[in-house]
């Protein structure tokens, strides 16, 4: 079977077209080498899950770490009760790192003390027992807030000082948005000590969109496979359109090839293009729902919806600026001034 555009979570090479997952990473093995603790921020659907995903299994592989990534999400439905909170995630992860890892890299049972410590212990415990340095990668950090949010981050910092033997050699934390919004998460400024949750942090990393070449690479894939032609006009406006974003590039090209075009003998052009934004955007899938669903939040409002209307942005704050940056709702254009970032989600915003 031929491999297809995919658009419903992570990349599998074996089965969708697809770059080269950690090409757009910046280099962290050096971050690795060097013990550090990180965090990695992008936009939703930028790539992150299929990019970590393929580290930690290329440092496993190389045979110097155990590295693995495992999410935080189950713990969120518990954000005021720490305890149980941690004994979702680790239970999880037993699970993801049972599957993920072989057998003489597994964990030993996870040590349950008191509610608060649960993570750290069981990460010490690990990393005592592991015969490589451990590499831990937590997706979707920022599903976590209030207690749940300060207890992880805490515990991490408890631990770090106890790598390498004692505590993972290196944490990565994957999300939306940078640390400094963590302090926000966490119920606001007053219940943290710390200017920084995770001051330990050496680097915050981002990942970016695909820029036009990239794009023409992922369409070339498919007509390796099939033959069927897309014009470089064909590539360039889905490059305008999406600006790169790595989803609507491949929701774009899907519509195109599996609902209007079947027949390979068709060349794709710039309409065919133009023609599945169309129905892209009145089919209000997920992505750009979840999108649109962020501007009920006042701080988000406060800035879309004059740049939509063509107003000035009144006094905002650079940190509300920042997040609808870190959204990816926004970007900065070369003239230094915000704008939607990129054309599909101008008409849909709206
Ligand atoms: N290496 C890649 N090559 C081609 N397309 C990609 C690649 N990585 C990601 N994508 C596109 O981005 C989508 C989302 O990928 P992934 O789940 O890894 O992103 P994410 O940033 O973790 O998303 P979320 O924020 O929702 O967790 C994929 O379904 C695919 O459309
Ligand atoms: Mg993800």
């Amino acid at each position: 079977m031929s491999r297809w555009f995919n658009i419903a979570g992570p990349c599998k090479a074996d089965k969708h077209y697809m770059l080269s997952a950690t090409a757009r990473l910046p280099d962290l093995e050096q971050f690795i080498e060097q013990e550090s603790y990180f965090v990695v921020h992008a936009p939703r659907q930028t790539g992150k899950t299929t990019a970590m995903l393929a580290l930690a299994k290329q440092l496993t592989e190389s045979g110097r770490y155990t590295a693995v990534m495992v999410s935080a999400e189950v713990g969120s439905a518990f954000n005021h009760d720490v305890g149980v909170a941690e004994v979702a995630m680790l239970e999880t992860w037993r699970n993801t790192i049972a599957v993920r890892l072989p057998k003489d890299l597994q964990p030993p049972a996870w040590f349950y003390s008191g509610p608060g410590q649960r993570i750290r212990a069981s990460l010490q415990v690990w990393a005592q027992a592991s015969s490589r340095p451990l590499v831990i990668f937590i997706d979707e950090i920022d599903s976590l807030q209030d207690e749940t949010l300060i207890s992880v981050l805490r515990q991490l910092r408890d631990g770090y000082p106890n790598r390498p033997h004692n505590f993972p050699l290196s944490v990565g934390l994957i999300g939306l948005r940078d640390v400094r919004d963590y302090k926000v998460a966490s119920g606001g400024s007053d219940r943290l000590n710390t200017a920084s949750p995770f001051n330990i942090k050496v680097s915050s990393l981002t990942l970016r969109n695909f820029n036009a070449s990239e794009v023409a690479e992922l369409y070339q894939q498919h007509t390796e496979d099939t033959g069927q032609v897309f014009t470089q006009q064909a590539k360039a406006t889905a490059f305008d359109l999406t600006q790169g974003q790595p989803w609507l590039v491949n929701a774009l090209a899907k519509e195109v090839v599996e609902k209007m075009v079947k027949d390979r003998s068709i060349t794709i052009t710039h309409e065919h293009i133009l023609n599945a934004k169309e129905i892209l955007i009145a089919r209000q899938n997920t992505h750009l729902d979840s999108l649109a669903e962020r501007l009920r939040e006042p701080r988000i409002k406060a800035i879309i919806e004059p740049m939509l209307a063509g107003l000035e942005l009144g006094d905002v704050p650079n940190d509300d600026i920042q997040f609808v940056i870190d959204l990816g709702l926004c970007k900065m254009d070369p003239q230094g001034g915000l704008t939607i970032a990129n054309p599909i989600y101008r008409e849909v915003l709206p």
